[in-house]
Order: C-alpha cells, then sequence, then structure tokens
C-alpha cells in the first residue's frame, strides 16, 4: 500500500506515498482507505491529517494505470472520498505544493484543509477532453464560489492557494501556514477535534445571484472559445448542476457527463497526445539512466532567420549563446533581429524589461572559430549547401573541446555524410528546429548511423529545458515531417489539375482543423523554398510525377506574400488571402495544356487524400525505422504542422476512421487517372495492420 499511517499525540496521520506525485492509484487509494479505518477503530485517535510525502500533496489520478482495470478498482476514487467524507472523526488535509484533480477532489472531501503557501491547486481534467469526474464541479463551486470555480474548471489552470484563501467566504482553505505544514495541519486537528457536527462541503449551498444569465453567459464565451471540443461546455453544464440541484442529483449529472465524454474522438485525441508527448522523450534502445553531457555553453554557427531563432532558446533558458558569422554585418542584422523580437515582447507585456536585458546579456557574437572552444554545444545553421556545411564542420572538429555534442539544422541533407566531415561522428547529431525558431515547439532529433545514445539523452534533455517537444528521426531526405508533407503537396497539385482551386483545397482543411491550409501555408513560407527543392529532388527522382502549376506560378514571380502575390493576391500591408484570378486562370490553362476536363471535388475526397497521403508515409516511415512510433507521427504533426489537436494527429485520426476504411479509400484514389497509383498501393505495415485487424496502438 502506497501510504504510511502513524499516530502523533492523538492524531493519526495518513501520507500518501507514491512517487513522483503521489497519484491516487489503487494502492494509493487503499492506502487511504485502510488508515481511515484504523483511525476509526483506534479510541485514542481523536482527529486525522492527510498529507503526501515529497513534491505534492497529490497530482490527481495515477497516468500509469490510466484505462487499466485499477483505475476504477474499489476503492475508486468517489468511494474513497465518500469514505473520508462520513469518517466521524474529523479529517484535515495538509496540503503542499501541487494539489491537482483528484488530489483536489479528495481534499474537497476532507472536513477540513490547511495549506502552504505557493501550492499549485488546479482542476485540470479539462485538458485531457474531460470533466473533473469525482465531485470537483460540485464541490469547488460550494468551496469557493460559482465564478471562481467556473474559471479554475474551464481553464484547468492553477491557482496558488494564497490567492484561492483571499476569496471573501471561501471555505477551501481554512489556514494557510508557513513553515511545516504537516505540524501545522496536527495543530489545527486538535484545536477542532472535539467540534461537531463536522463541516462538509457538500452541505454548503453554491449560490449565485443571477444563475440564468451567468451560465448563458458563460456557455457564450466557452463555445466561441472551444469551438472544437465538448468538454468545457460541459464544465459548465455541471457547475449549473451544482447551483441548480441537489448534491446526489449534480454527482450523478456529473458522472454521466464524464462518461460520455469519455467516448468522444476529442477526448481519445487529447489523451493520445498526452501520451504521445510523454512517450516521445523514451527512445527504446536508450536505456532512461543514460548519463547524459553538461550543457552550460551554447554555440550557434549562423545569425540567419533560424540561428536568431535558435539563440533565443537558449537565452530564454538562462543558457549562454555565442553566435558566429562570417562578416560583422551579418552579425547586426541578426542581433538586430533578436532584439526587435524581444522588444516587441516587452512592448505587449509579455516580458519584463529586466528580463530582456538580463537574456541579452548572455548573448555574445564572434567571427572567429578559436571563440568556441568552451561550448558544450554547437548548433549550425548556416546555408543549406552541403560544401558549406562541410567548412563549418571540418573547422569546428579542428577547435571544438572533446566531448563537446556537434548539431545540424539541416532540413534536408544527410546527417551521416555532415558527422563523417569530422573525426568524431558519434558527437554528431540533427537538431531540426521550425521556424520561427523561437516559437515552434517542434525539434525533429536526427540520429545518424553513429550518434552515440548519450549524445541523444543530452539533446533530449535540453529540448525540455527549452520546452520543445522533441522527437527522434532517423536519417532520410525531409526526415518526417517534411517527408510526409510532399506526398501531402502532391495530392493538393494534382486536387487543383482535377477541378479544385486553392481556395477550395484550402477551405476544406482548415474547415477539418489545420490551421492553414497548403496554398495559404505556401505563400506564408515563400513557394520559392519548395520550388528550390523540386528543381533538385526531381531531377533526381524524375519517375515521381508532381503538378507543374507551382512551377509555373514561381515562373510568374508570384513567391507569396514577400512578392504581395503568390496562390492568392494580398494588398500592401496586410495578410488577407484574395483568390486571384491570374491564378485561376493559370490553372485553367495549364489543365487545357493536359486535356484534363475539371470536375467537382467534394471536401470529404480533398481532406482524405490530403490527411492520407500522410498517413501512407507515415507508415514506410515506421517500416523504414525512420520513426519509432506512430505516435511520434502524432507528436510532430500536431506541434510542427498545424494538424487539429482534436484529432489527434494523422495516425490518431486514421485509426478514429478505422484503418480498414482508410485503405479503402486509398484503393479507390488509386483507380483516378490523374493521380498516383503507386503511391496508393498501401504502405505494407498498413496493409499488415488491416490484414491482422490490428491498430497502431
Ligand atoms: P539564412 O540564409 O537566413 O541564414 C544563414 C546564415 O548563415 C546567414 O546569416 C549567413 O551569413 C550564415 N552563414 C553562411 N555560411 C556561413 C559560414 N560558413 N559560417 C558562418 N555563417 C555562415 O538561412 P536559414 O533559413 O536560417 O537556414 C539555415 C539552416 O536552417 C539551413 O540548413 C536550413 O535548411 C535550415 N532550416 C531552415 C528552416 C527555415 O524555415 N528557414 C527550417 C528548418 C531548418
Amino acid at each position: 500500500m502506497s501510504a504510511s499511517y502513524e499516530v502523533r499525540d492523538g492524531v493519526a496521520v495518513i501520507t500518501m506515498n507514491n512517487p513522483p506525485v503521489n497519484g491516487l492509484g489503487l494502492a494509493t487509494r487503499q492506502g487511504i482507505a485502510a488508515g481511515i479505518e484504523q483511525a476509526q477503530a483506534d479510541a485514542a485517535v481523536k482527529a486525522v491529517v492527510i498529507t503526501g510525502a515529497g513534491k505534492a500533496f497529490s497530482g490527481g489520478a495515477d497516468i500509469r494505470e490510466f484505462g487499466s482495470p485499477k483505475a476504477v478498482a474499489e476503492p475508486n476514487l468517489l468511494s474513497l472520498i465518500s469514505l473520508v467524507e462520513n469518517c466521524t472523526k474529523p479529517v484535515v488535509a495538509a496540503i503542499h505544493s501541487v494539489c491537482m484533480g483528484g488530489g483536489l477532489e479528495l481534499a474537497l472531501g476532507c472536513h477540513y484543509r490547511v495549506a502552504a503557501p505557493g501550492t499549485n491547486v488546479a482542476l485540470p481534467e479539462v485538458k485531457l477532453g474531460l470533466v473533473p469526474g469525482a465531485g470537483g464541479t460540485q464541490r469547488l463551486p460550494r468551496a469557493i464560489g460559482v465564478e471562481p470555480a467556473l474559471n479554475m474548471i474551464v481553464s484547468g489552470e492553477p491557482v496558488k492557494s494564497e490567492l484561492l484563501a483571499q476569496i471573501p467566504g471561501q471555505t477551501l482553505f481554512q489556514k494557510i501556514v508557513d513553515g511545516d505544514v504537516v505540524e501545522g495541519a496536527i495543530a489545527y486537528a486538535k484545536e477542532i477535534a472535539d467540534a461537531r457536527p463536522l463541516p462538509r462541503v457538500r452541505d454548503a449551498k453554491a449560490r449565485h445571484p443571477n444563475p440564468d444569465a451567468y451560465f448563458q453567459f458563460a456557455r457564450n464565451t466557452v463555445k466561441a472559445m472551444a469551438k472544437n471540443f465538448p468538454a468545457p461546455a460541459k464544465c459548465v453544464d455541471c457547475v449549473e448542476q451544482a447551483v441548480k440541484a441537489k448534491f446526489e442529483a449534480g454527482m450523478v449529472y456529473e458522472r454521466e457527463v464524464f462518461m460520455a465524454l469519455m467516448l468522444t474522438p476529442e477526448c481519445k485525441a487529447l489523451r493520445h497526445a498526452f501520451f504521445a508527448e510523454r512517450a516521445a522523450s523514451k527512445i527504446p534502445d536508450v536505456p532512461e539512466d543514460t548519463p547524459v553531457r553538461e550543457i552550460k555553453k551554447v554555440a550557434v554557427i549562423g545569425a540567419g532567420t533560424m540561428g536568431g531563432g535558435i539563440s533565443m532558446n537558449f537565452l530564454n533558458a538562462g543558457i549562454p549563446v555565442t553566435i558566429l558569422e562570417m562578416k560583422q554585418e551579418a552579425i547586426d542584422r541578426g542581433i538586430g533581429v533578436i532584439k526587435k523580437n524581444y522588444e516587441a515582447q516587452v512592448k505587449k507585456g509579455k516580458l519584463k524589461a529586466d528580463k530582456y536585458e538580463q537574456r541579452m546579456s548572455l548573448l555574445s557574437t564572434t567571427l572567429n572559430y578559436a571563440d568556441l572552444k568552451d561550448a558544450d554545444l554547437i548548433i549550425e545553421a548556416v546555408f543549406e549547401e552541403l560544401s558549406v556545411k562541410e567548412k563549418v564542420f571540418r573547422a569546428l572538429d579542428e577547435v571544438a573541446k572533446p566531448g563537446a555534442i556537434l548539431a545540424s539544422n539541416t532540413s534536408t541533407l544527410d546527417v551521416n555524410k555532415i558527422a563523417a566531415f569530422t573525426k568524431r561522428p558519434q558527437d554528431v547529431v540533427g537538431m531540426h528546429f521550425f521556424s520561427p525558431a523561437n516559437v515552434m515547439k517542434l525539434l525533429e532529433v536526427v540520429r545518424g548511423e553513429k550518434t552515440a545514445k548519450d549524445v541523444l539523452a543530452t539533446v533530449m534533455g535540453i529540448a525540455k529545458k527549452i520546452k520543445k517537444t522533441a522527437v527522434v528521426s532517423g536519417v532520410c531526405d525531409g526526415f518526417i515531417g517534411n517527408r510526409m508533407i510532399e506526398q501531402y503537396s502532391r495530392q493538393a497539385g494534382f486536387l487543383l489539375e482535377e477541378g479544385a482551386t486553392p481556395q477550395q483545397v484550402d477551405r476544406a482543411i482548415e474547415k477539418f482543423g489545420f490551421a492553414m491550409g497548403p496554398f495559404r501555408m505556401g505563400d506564408l513560407a515563400g513557394n520559392d523554398i519548395g520550388w528550390a527543392i523540386r528543381k533538385r529532388r526531381y531531377v533526381e527522382k524524375p519517375s515521381l510525377r508532381y503538378s507543374k502549376t507551382a512551377d509555373l506560378l514561381c515562373e510568374m514571380g508570384r513567391f507569396g506574400q514577400k512578392t504581395g502575390a503568390g496562390w492568392y493576391d494580398y494588398q500592401p500591408g496586410k495578410r488577407d488571402a484574395i483568390p486571384s484570378d491570374v491564378v485561376v486562370k493559370m490553372i485553367e490553362d495549364h489543365r487545357k495544356e493536359l486535356g484534363i476536363t475539371p470536375r467537382k471535388i467534394d471536401d470529404e475526397e480533398i481532406v482524405h487524400r490530403l490527411v492520407y497521403s500522410l498517413v501512407n508515409e507515415a507508415c514506410h516511415i515506421l517500416e523504414e525505422g525512420i520513426a519509432s512510433k506512430a505516435s511520434d507521427i502524432d507528436m510532430v504533426y500536431l506541434t510542427g504542422y498545424g494538424f487539429p489537436l482534436w484529432r489527434g494527429g494523422p495516425m490518431c485520426y486514421a485509426e478514429t476512421q478505422g484503418l480498414f476504411n482508410v485503405v479503402q479509400a486509398m484503393k479507390r484514389f488509386a483507380k483516378n487517372p490523374l493521380d498516383d497509383a503507386k503511391f496508393w498501393e498501401p504502405a505494407p505495415l498498413l496493409a499488415r495492420l488491416v490484414a491482422e485487424g490490428k491498430n497502431f496502438s
């Protein structure tokens, strides 16, 4: 049992002990229940204190038991809370550090609560697409008032204990104690040991002066802010029950809503993303206890678009950065951009002026490789040309200290070749950031043939420090994300040839939930980038057919927003995409040249061809071992490519649709003479899973 029991001075102290955050797994629940029974039975015990060992009171449900029978085995959380609430001796929660989800619901079932200042208090269930399921929506409004409670439940965000204690009339915390919170709780328990009746949060009333108007208002706000997620609106409904229904009826309502949400695809997607993020940091053949190298100083080569953004990540994390460039002008330009970015944040009130100064003071620049001799991690972000990278890596090999990690931000080049420019290929790794590098969450960590395990472990650790979601990719053209997006772009091009307009394609995929369709995205990133890549790639692979419309667009000089015209027209200084007659005519002429009679293409076909092209390529990537699990692919698309979170990523979406149905659709697409029948042959892995009736997970 993961809870200990001792009696101190007539007060039984039950201490949850389930590291790291005292998750309320079965053994912990059993431990608490046994403690309550023992305290009830012992005449010498006058009161009970429940607390948590280590770094938390309790972080809530034990995520390791999610979905297993243990999660709901008796005593489940509801029965445990009821046992505590009905204890005939006063139960005091001694709360510190973290009190979240089920942990807060348990505390609300106690008769009294004493908290340490600085405790993070939250009901974060909404972030997993759920409502609190053990009375949180019914008890919290009774303890702190309807509006603060609904704010906490709908946002899922933590609030500090001392702030909650300031709410007039609140009964959440009877005391905030500095110093030892368990001692404070024992002292308090002795004070109130004989007071009867025992106060129960459930017996209080949750009141609001204008409940109908308030809940209508809340519902409208939530709907506008979270239109693709059902849980936030359900939080409003549950809290409304706390005001309008009897406690027991409210509890039944909450339970029903919880169970129904559990089955929604949105909840499934959010839980999938939650676990996928944790899984991404684990590399199958790199043990978790692999020693890591210390990263105290970072150097970045190149102060361009990527070098500047990459540097900001480390400065933000308090790690000193030295940027190396070829010329002083390039340094000045790069530093200017970094400053402008920070100053914009200061202006918006997102960054304090002294923090800005502090970050800039960690930044130094040089034109001289010798100045990089102390760097623990060196990230190269120079022009995308192998010969340029070669010069840089040979120079780094000369000056970098032994054990320094040498990383390349290349997006298309072979990391093994880059590693071979040095005498220490084991220290070379790809760190593929996404633009803007100081904003985008995704980091593809590219594992070369010879990359050492401790280098990987170190880079995964540093990624966490700079708040990136790191996913490991093997070496191949485009790595995971861009290799998949190439197929998606090819499909987008074919759709134009067959009869769609850029606007129709963008609208369909944006309605599906992508932040931006492929053509608006091209205009934002610059259509010339893809043009340059195609010139190289399709010379190497002449058999790979693609639509020439994008090349024709570039030949017209329509590179996108930066030239004021791309797939769409743009008005000076504005980013609104205006459908372009010139582009529509160009596409029509191109069709005529190919002898294609346009047809009407519905949104479903557009979405499925785009998304299933990602899925099929991803299956090849998995089969080749470039990615180690399907959930990694979902993480890449959720954090780097604007795939809608409520759909959980392309692989999760494919599972929701049913892999059998996905393959059927691919077979249909293969029959289209204007598409690429070869590409639509289901990848062997996908075919195998369908034949065996299995899923990616
Ligand atoms: P950029 O052209 O904005 O910046 C490159 C910088 O490197 C320039 O300031 C240049 O003066 C400097 N440079 C060139 N050769 C150098 C050398 N030998 N020594 C020192 N500095 C040198 O290019 P960008 O966009 O920042 O790309 C850099 C790298 O990042 C490329 O490998 C690119 O493929 C990769 N990348 C780019 C992304 C993007 O969206 N722009 C996304 C992900 C990766």
